[in-house]
């Protein structure tokens, strides 16, 4: 779906997520959301929090899990995801605390296997993701599946491609700064979710719009995966259609 501009195009993703959790609201079950970080959900969030304050909406129902976490990572620090998610959406709408998972930055190495085995089968245990949010990356990483990521990924400890570092930089006062490794949720995860909207904005996502969306589906390009997917949207500005 191409919309004229970015912001357009936020709003409509946040109606379609306004309207499950509202759908779900009168089922009584939780709304699970597979949420996103980076620069393209921002105008996402600041819509959704505006449906909270002006029009009511309630998250009380909602349960999220976001894709990923450098590694390692202190929920404090300014870079980390947790801190993004706490400013932009939870800390500004009424969803409970405990209903938010991140993955965990702080983790010992030998812990980490263990725990996200434990992120999945609380996926799991709520009938899986309802709708995924994501953005993608340069190199077409979706979360932090880099390339070469195989379809039936778990959620794992990654190394970071040097692209993705070089991009992430700027955050981090530099490439010496910036963490070398990740947690991310596998691609598996992401391909069992029920509804995935992938959002890309500006010219410069175009060439790996394009591929992902035309090209051959290949580890090489993880978010080609989502041709496979029987329900997935890519939302995508004029420029980062341009090239399609
Ligand atoms: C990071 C995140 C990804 C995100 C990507 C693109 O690598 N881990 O989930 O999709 O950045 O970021 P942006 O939306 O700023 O282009």
């Amino acid at each position: 779906k191409v919309f004229e501009d970015s912001q357009t195009a936020s709003k409509a993703i946040a109606k379609e997520i306004a309207k499950l959790i509202k759908v779900k609201q009168s089922q009584k079950q939780p709304c699970v959301l597979g949420l996103a970080t980076g620069s393209s959900p921002k105008g996402l969030y600041a819509e959704l929090v505006r449906l909270h304050k002006e029009e009511g909406l309630s998250f009380k129902n909602v349960v999220t899990f976001n894709l990923d976490e450098y590694y390692p990572m202190e929920p404090d620090s300014v870079n980390s995801y947790v801190r993004f998610m706490k400013t932009l959406l939870f800390d500004q709408v009424d969803i409970l605390k405990e209903n938010c998972h991140i993955p965990d930055g702080t983790l010992s190495k030998a812990d980490i296997a263990d725990y996200c085995s434990r992120y999945e089968a609380k996926i799991e245990a709520l009938g899986g993701i309802d709708l995924q949010i994501l953005g993608i990356g340069g190199n077409g990483h979706i979360g932090f599946n880099e390339s070469g990521s195989l379809q039936n990924s778990k959620t794992r400890l990654v190394a970071l491609d040097h692209i993705t570092r070089v991009a992430a930089s700027k955050d981090f006062a530099g490439l010496v700064n910036t963490p070398k490794t990740a947690i991310t949720l596998g691609v598996k995860k992401i391909m069992e979710a029920k509804r995935v909207i992938l959002m890309a904005w500006g010219e410069a996502k175009s060439a790996i719009i394009r591929a992902s969306v035309e090209g051959q589906i290949t580890n090489q390009v993880p978010a080609s995966f989502l041709q496979e997917h029987n329900n997935a949207t890519f939302v995508l500005d004029k420029g980062a259609a341009s090239k399609l």
